[in-house]
């Protein structure tokens, strides 16, 4: 099935709507002597921080400012996730805090979007217990949003799209960033590899790619405005342009990519194991500007659990996988996704996980507690474990990961790595923070003006979750 654009028409429709915005905002401002202000919250992954910065995109030609106090904002807005529960709960939470709020302020819009809400039994129960929800948004209604805002301001009662549509692509939805220096490009939306335990395909719809020309003229124009570092964004990259037909594939789009002048750093995630070819492998090692990291995600060692994952690879291929990558890519840095308490997994299968783990000695790892979503098909499979075992298990992976961790920061003393300088850090405000070319995050004594410069840092003390450095002489 082809993937379908948004048509020119129908963007433009919608973009009628951020002009009528545009014209109540200007009117607003000259009444009340102040813009009127939109907060935004996201929870997830990197793509839905890229659908925030569409959503932030059009707010901005809708003549909105933004605030980070939702006390003052007159329109809040969060963009939800759906991969665990807890991620759901936040945001119940953050409902709850909102509804006192909005008592005091009756004027304020509350609206929620994204995976979450194109659940329909959340949205039941979002309707039911939170009635201060003034909009609800699906995934597919993005480009919609305009018109459901305009629709929200003017009418009575909550107003809800979450109709999972053909998953087409809206190319035309302006972007804000909050960065020049780094940007996540989308090559790709949606799923087709239905995990047993994962929601993302029900609630993000198929796979579908964008035209490489309308990825390469975002980048191009991103350059053109500063940027140097690309992540190339999808769920599965490695199944990019199957449904274009154009015999264009992700490692081709690689490629390309890199042959832009004025990028000077790639990166790309996430890649599914199973569909990981050589040819993907040779183009990240030939490629200057791609990045010498890979992130891999294993989720169990356990063929048996593997299986009832559906993830269609055995511990075996993965490690033969992960063997002609450091062989091909010496020093390449590994990064992986981990579930630990999928509902059939025993102890021995956990320890089968960790073997894995010692074995490839990522540089880091994303563990999480399995996470029962409803309308997965591993919902209904009953616990072996009780949950203090799946604690247990987790804690005990923790304890050997961090070990690993921190072996592999301490071969990383007394070299000079290239630092894309990120800004101030955050935990001390005296150092500026950055990443190498593995993405290790790099501290080090600078000044803010070294933001997005690359600089030469000489490692000189390994920490856990960091690197120390100074600037090379
Ligand atoms: N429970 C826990 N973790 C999950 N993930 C996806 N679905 C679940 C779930 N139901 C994890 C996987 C995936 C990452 C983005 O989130 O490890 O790679
Ligand atoms: Fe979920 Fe699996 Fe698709 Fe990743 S590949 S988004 S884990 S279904």
């Amino acid at each position: 099935m082809a993937t379908t654009k948004i048509t020119k028409e129908q963007w433009a429709e919608s973009d009628g709507y951020l002009a009528r915005l545009r014209e109540e905002n200007a009117n607003f401002a000259s009444a009340y002597g102040r813009p009127r202000y939109a907060h935004t919250e996201t929870y997830g992954c990197q793509q839905n921080v890229n659908d925030t910065e569409r959503i932030r995109g059009m707010l901005k030609r809708a003549g909105f400012e933004f605030t980070d106090d939702a006390e003052k904002a007159d329109l809040v807005i969060y963009n939800t996730c759906a991969v665990r529960e807890n991620a759901e709960q936040r945001v119940f939470g953050r409902l709850g805090i909102l509804k006192h709020i909005k008592e005091q302020r009756p004027g304020m819009l509350v609206a929620v979007c994204g995976c979450m809400v194109q659940q329909e039994h959340i949205t039941e129960k979002i309707k039911k217990v939170h009635d201060h929800v003034d909009l609800i948004f699906g995934t597919h209604a993005l480009w919609r949003m305009p018109e459901l805002l305009y629709r929200a301001i003017h009418e009575n009662g909550v107003v809800v799209d979450i109709t999972d549509s053909d998953g087409a692509i809206a190319e035309d939805v302006p972007i804000l960033r909050d960065k020049d220096e780094k940007a996540w490009v989308s090559v790709m939306y949606g799923c087709n590899n239905f995990c047993t335990y994962c929601i993302v395909p029900y609630v993000r719809g198929r796979e579908r790619s964008r035209e490489p020309e309308d990825i390469m003229a975002e980048i191009r124009c991103l350059v053109k405005s500063g940027t140097t570092e690309i992540s190339l964004l999808g769920q599965n990259v490695n199944s990019y342009g199957k449904d274009l037909g154009l015999d264009i594939d992700f490692a081709d789009l690689l490629r390309m990519v890199n042959d832009i002048e004025g990028v000077r750093r790639i990166r790309f995630m996430t890649s599914h194991p199973k569909d990981l070819s050589d040819k993907l492998i040779y183009t990240i090692r030939d490629c200057d500007k791609v990045c010498k990291q890979l992130h891999l995600p294993l989720q169990s060692g356990s063929n048996k659990i593997l299986k009832q994952m559906n993830r269609h690879y055995t511990r075996e291929q993965y490690l033969e996988k992960i063997e002609k990558i450091k062989r091909e890519i010496p020093g390449i840095t590994l990064t992986t996704d981990i579930i630990v308490g999928f509902p059939t997994e025993t102890t021995e299968d956990f320890y089968e996980t960790l073997d894995i783990l010692k074995a490839v000695r990522y540089d880091s790892i994303f563990s999480f507690i399995y996470s029962r979503r409803v309308g997965t098909p591993a919902a209904k499979l009953d616990f072996v474990l009780k949950d203090e075992e799946i604690h247990r298990n987790f804690d005990e992976m923790l304890e050997v990961q961090n070990q690993i961790c921190k072996e592999k920061n301490l071969e990383y003393e007394g070299r000079v790595e290239t630092v894309l300088v990120d800004g101030v850090s955050k935990t001390d405000k005296n150092l500026m923070t950055g990443r190498t070319d593995g993405g290790k995050i790099v501290n080090f004594r600078g000044t803010p003006d070294m933001q997005g410069k690359y600089i030469d840092i000489l490692i000189t003390h390994a920490k856990q979750w960091s690197l120390e450095g100074e600037i090379a002489k």
